[in-house]
């Protein structure tokens, strides 16, 4: 089969090296793709948002699946564009319909989906400029912290936490008046739920589903999860307080009415549905949806999924999913990411990255890299993600960490106690 995968960072190149172990990719192209993806097929220097360059890139190239790393393309409707298309519709896509992407692309779209289906989440109300000072009314009203979204894609800062009240409704009003452009013209405003988050990823062909291996994602840029928070910063995978029982509940409460709403609500879905939830004395509760996989969580996932990836991605676009079995690799994994000095503020690129080539025991999946004269550069704030296997995650982490330290580039930054936290549970 001869498959084009469309993003390019660490999630990405984790596709793609399962793609390149497969015996049914025959051909794989990456879009744009980075220094790692090119080691595992042909990068094309395409925009995945430029659909009308991808039709024609596919067609000349025969190319018989499409798959979408990234949440852009799928809240644009690469999907629709391709079944609406009389050249295009046989090719089977990855990934949601645009009416499916909606349950990343508006958090007030995702909101109501969860209250129609009775799916335990945060309460929530909405605004929007014209009910401006309603929304400032229930601030009032709201306990601290107090947690603002803003409805639309805000490329991962559009969700502010806050202890101060007159500090939440300044940051109200700056939503509602273009803080954060178009996504933040309706903002929802919803309880704080304390707990500990996972991660759980889901594939479906719109009929039956499969639940891959969880992960636990470390969001904040320092040590002990403080400071900013960043795309992520490492991930480990199995998360041991997820437990059988866990689950559980996460398939009968969330899960199994996710697929069904999606039914219900004729929204055509063949691709991954990633639930970010949050445990609150042992209750799972549902803090997002993306429509795509994790990243660096796909850094941990993936190598532990014994399936071939193409098998798993055909099945999907065929409705026979309920033929696979998912296996799991039994040890734990562990990714530490490396990222530019400053990220995720102002950082600089172009570095040269060091020591790639001597790294052993781990799998280093670039992120923001590319090729320049031979030399790897870093492309990006975070540039590479280092996975590595143990017996249990702390072992998993020893490595990569150790690896960490090899690999040297100007301004390199990592967190050294990415699952550390699980330990004292
Ligand atoms: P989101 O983009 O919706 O995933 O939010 C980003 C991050 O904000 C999450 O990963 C959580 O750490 C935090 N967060 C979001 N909603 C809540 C909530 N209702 N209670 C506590 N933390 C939250
Ligand atoms: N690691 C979180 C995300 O991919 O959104």
């Amino acid at each position: 089969m001869k498959i084009l995968l469309l993003g390019g960072g660490g999630r990405e190149h984790a596709f793609a090296h399962k793609f390149q172990e497969s015996p049914f990719c025959e051909q794989l192209f990456i879009a744009p793709g980075n220094a790692g993806t090119a080691q595992c097929g042909t990068n094309v220097n395409l925009n995945p948002n430029d659909f009308p360059a991808l039709k024609t890139f596919v067609l000349e190239q025969d190319v018989e699946m499409v798959v979408v790393g990234p949440e852009e393309p799928l809240v644009r409707g690469i999907f629709d564009f391709f079944g609406t298309d009389d050249e295009l519709e046989h090719i089977p896509v990855i990934g949601p319909s645009q009416k499916g992407a909606q349950l990343e692309g508006s958090k007030a779209f995702a909101k109501a989906f969860m209250a129609e289906q009775q799916i335990p989440t945060a309460d929530y109300q909405e605004f929007t400029q014209d009910t401006l000072s309603e929304g400032l009314d229930f601030l009032d009203k709201t306990a601290t912290p107090i947690v603002l979204k803003a409805d639309g894609l805000a490329a991962g800062k559009g969700v502010l936490i806050l202890t101060d009240r007159e500090e939440a409704k300044k940051e109200f009003r700056a939503m509602l008046d273009g803080k954060f452009g178009e996504a933040g013209a309706r903002v929802v405003i919803e309880s704080f739920l304390d707990g500990i988050e996972f991660s759980v990823f889901v594939l479906t062909d719109g009929r039956d589903y499969k639940i891959l291996p969880v992960a636990k994602d470390y969001k904040r840029i320092g040590e002990g999860d403080t400071g900013l928070n960043t795309g992520g910063m490492g991930a480990v995978s199995p998360v041991h307080f997820v437990d059988e029982k866990m689950m559980e509940k996460v398939e009968k409460r969330v899960i199994i009415p996710t697929i069904k709403g999606l039914q219900q609500r004729d929204i055509i879905y063949q691709g991954f549905i990633f639930i970010g939830l949050i445990s609150v004395d042992g209750e799972p509760f549902v803090i997002e949806y993306n429509c795509r996989m994790g990243d660096p969580e796909t850094e941990v996932v993936f190598p532990r999924l014994k399936n071939d990836l193409t098998e798993l991605m055909v099945a999907t676009a065929n409705g026979t999913l309920h033929e696979i079995t998912i296996e799991e690799d039994p040890r734990a994994a562990t990714t530490i990411m490396l990222v530019s000095g400053g990220y995720p503020e102002a950082y600089t690129k172009g570095k040269v990255i060091h020591n790639l080539e001597n790294i052993k025991n781990s799998t280093v999946f670039h992120a923001g890299t590319k090729i320049k004269n031979d030399q790897v550069l870093t492309n990006g704030g975070r540039v590479v993600a280092i996975t590595s296997f143990g017996e249990n995650f702390m072992e998993a982490l020893a490595i990569s960490k150790n690896n960490a330290e090899q690999i040297a580039f100007d301004g390199k930054y990592f967190r050294s106690d990415i699952g550390m936290d699980l330990a004292a549970l």
